[in-house]
């Protein structure tokens, strides 16, 4: 999520440096810091901010004269996931000698514990972050060989990370290592490059070797030497890249929305790490400042939201309904801000927003504040308007999302949201066995999810096929209800077609006058309660001639009778199964649009972020 690069070499160290994170930047990030070895100690800079603020700073503190001793150093920047975007929370960290610093990207599960026993031993936290027990573990860990003390430190961390570390007691390398966040090291004549991206390493080198889980790669400018956490040597290929920059920004993919589509069985496995309690069957909901007895008095739920934001809303309201009892309404956020809601003491209105800055959401948020409801923000971006005014809630941890279609922030939250209500459930009628049931399948998604991307190539040859159609209709029915609305909202925002999402059952009352030869309906057809009135539906738009394209759940022959063609989704519970649905409607609509030959990542008259009315 955030963007690190670590060099040593013959270059000059800072501008190398702050070149890296500039190349790291589309990502869209809150602040920045570097920190580079002169004559055996360690210096930090920090801004909060773009890359920018912190060039300035660094120009004013380290002037080109006094920066060419410098022979290494390290530099991240950050995309908050905790504690808010300050200078304080910024990388690099340093122990208390400030003789260690690190960079992270990641998450650390158990920064807590580690925190309340290394401040036993002495140590102080000036931070609000995960990250900075790194540097402070590697510092206890330490008897003299800065290997060993990350493989000793990193025995004790859970969570994902990739770190790049320096030490002023070995001036000469760096030290990097991974797990679960990626690491890629630059081979370059006398030089080496560490970062979590090529992107950052490409204008200097295409030589490059990526990091497996649990290497350690000791750096110097003459070459690398990679160890397990055993210390036992391993050998890792060299890879050429030729991508150019701007490929590398996009990891390869020719758009940001492909990238983020597929980057979706990482983001959900960062949204559900460390939400799930396997042994009480439970979800775990650490953001929510309400204690056991106050989430039980919640009587009813209101979700205000917008777009795609307002179809996770409806599919919680489902989840919300069925696993816990809590009556739940969704409602535009643009209305509930002017149409004087009821709000009762126990109403919970949660806002969900990506950005948290939507300007409808956040004033929904003020509104269900002044009425005195107990409110609670779902934002992707930490330390955003909404996420600080309601002051608890979950973040979503989906990391930047560039293309301004959203995909895997939809993800993401229906994935918390349905964690929230197994915890509101188990607290109300959910049974334990019920309870552990659903944990196994919230684990499942990243898997299920996997599957769809892997059969893109079926979804794009089906999109190519219809992509000249100027009108759509999406239908669903129940739990499926919500992503017909998502997968033509998709649809319309980046191939520019008609597309309407309607329940299934609704189809007769009006838009069926619109059906014919040139109007294809996708019919959410997943072997879950409801199928039958589906296959219904489906031969009521084949009697107009309308082209019926259907998802249906792998194995499911039968639905082959009464579909044009088939969008296979795998097997798993209503719960579940619109996770997998909407990816597939995402590559969809993608392709569709690629066939156009839409400006897919930034469609006409649309904003990532919308901060008016
Ligand atoms: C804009 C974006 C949509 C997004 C909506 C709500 O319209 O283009 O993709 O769903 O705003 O944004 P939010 O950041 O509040 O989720």
């Amino acid at each position: 999520m955030c963007g690190i690069v670590g060099y040593i070499g013959k270059r000059h160290v800072v501008n190398t440096l702050i070149d890296g994170l500039k190349r790291l930047e589309y990502r869209g990030y809150d602040s920045a810091g570097i920190a580079v070895m002169e004559n055996n100690s360690i210096s930090v800079i920090k801004a909060k901010g773009k890359v920018s603020e912190l060039q300035k700073k660094v120009a004013e503190k380290l002037p080109a004269s006094a920066s060419s001793d410098i022979s290494s150093g390290i530099a991240h920047t950050r995309w908050a996931t905790h504690g808010p975007p300050t200078e304080i929370n910024a990388h690099p960290h340093t122990d208390n000698s400030g003789r260690i610093a690190i960079v992270h990207n990641g998450i650390i599960d158990n920064y807590v514990e580690l925190k309340k026993h290394l401040s036993a031993k002495g140590h102080k936290f000036v931070s609000e972050t995960d990250s900075e027990v790194i540097a402070h573990l590697i510092a206890e860990c330490f008897e003299g060989d800065i290997v060993q003390a990350v493989a000793a430190a990193l025995k004790k961390l859970e969570g994902t990370f990739g770190i790049a570390v320096m030490c002023a007691d070995t001036p000469d390398v760096l030290v990097a290592a991974r797990r679960g966040s990626p690491i890629v090291i630059g081979v370059g004549n006398s030089e080496t490059i560490i970062a979590s991206d090529i992107s950052a390493i490409i204008s200097y080198t295409k030589r490059v070797i990526f990091l497996n889980d649990n290497d350690i790669a000791m750096v110097s400018a003459e070459g690398i030497d990679i160890r397990s956490l055993d210390n036992v040597p391993v050998s890792r290929e060299t890879a050429h890249i030729d991508w150019d920059a701007e490929a590398a920004e996009k990891g390869g993919y020719e758009h940001f929305m492909l990238k983020e589509i597929f980057e979706q069985p990482a983001a959900i496995s960062n949204a559900i790490r460390g939400r799930l309690d396997e042994t009480q069957a439970n979800g775990i909901l650490s953001g929510l400042n309400l204690s056991a007895r106050e989430m039980a008095m919640i009587n009813r739920i209101v979700i205000a939201s917008c777009g795609t934001s307002m179809h996770a809303g409806m599919m919680a309201e489902y989840y919300f309904e069925d696993l816990a009892n809590i009556p739940t309404e969704v409602e535009q956020a643009a209305e509930f801000r002017y149409r004087n809601p009821i709000i009762e003491p126990n109403t919970l209105v949660l806002a969900i927003s990506q950005s948290g800055e939507t300007a409808d959401t956040l004033a929904a948020v003020r509104e269900a504040a002044n009425k005195g409801a107990i409110v609670a923000g779902i934002c992707n971006v930490v330390g955003s308007t909404i996420a600080r005014e309601t002051g608890q809630g979950l973040y979503i941890h989906a990391g930047p999302e560039i293309g301004v279609a959203s995909t895997k922030a939809f993800t993401c939250q229906v994935a918390v949201l349905l964690i929230m209500a197994l915890k509101f459930g188990r607290g109300r009628r959910l049974s334990r066995h019920d309870g552990m049931k659903l944990v196994e399948e919230i684990k499942s998604i990243p898997a299920l999810v996997t599957q769809v991307l892997e059969k893109a190539s079926d979804i794009e040859r089906i999109a190519k096929k219809y992509a000249d159609a100027e009108d759509f209709f999406y239908i669903g029915r129940g739990y499926l209800y919500p992503v017909a609305m998502e997968g033509a909202l998709k649809l319309k925002e980046i191939s520019y077609i008609h597309a309407e999402g309607y329940h299934a059952a609704e189809l007769k009352h009006g838009p069926i006058a619109l059906l014919e030869r040139k109007v294809p309906v996708i019919a959410l057809a997943n072997d879950i309660p409801g199928k039958d009135k589906m296959i219904a539906n489906m031969q009521e738009c084949r009697a107009r001639k309308s082209p019926v394209i259907a998802t249906a759940t792998i194995g499911d022959e039968e639905i082959k009778t009464y579909s044009e063609d088939i969008i296979w989704i795998p097997r798993s519970s209503q719960l579940i199964t619109p996770i997998p649905t909407v990816v597939a409607l995402q590559l969809f609509s993608y392709y569709v649009a690629k066939e156009r030959g839409c400006s897919i990542d930034q469609p006409r008259n649309l904003a990532k972020s919308v901060t008016v009315e």
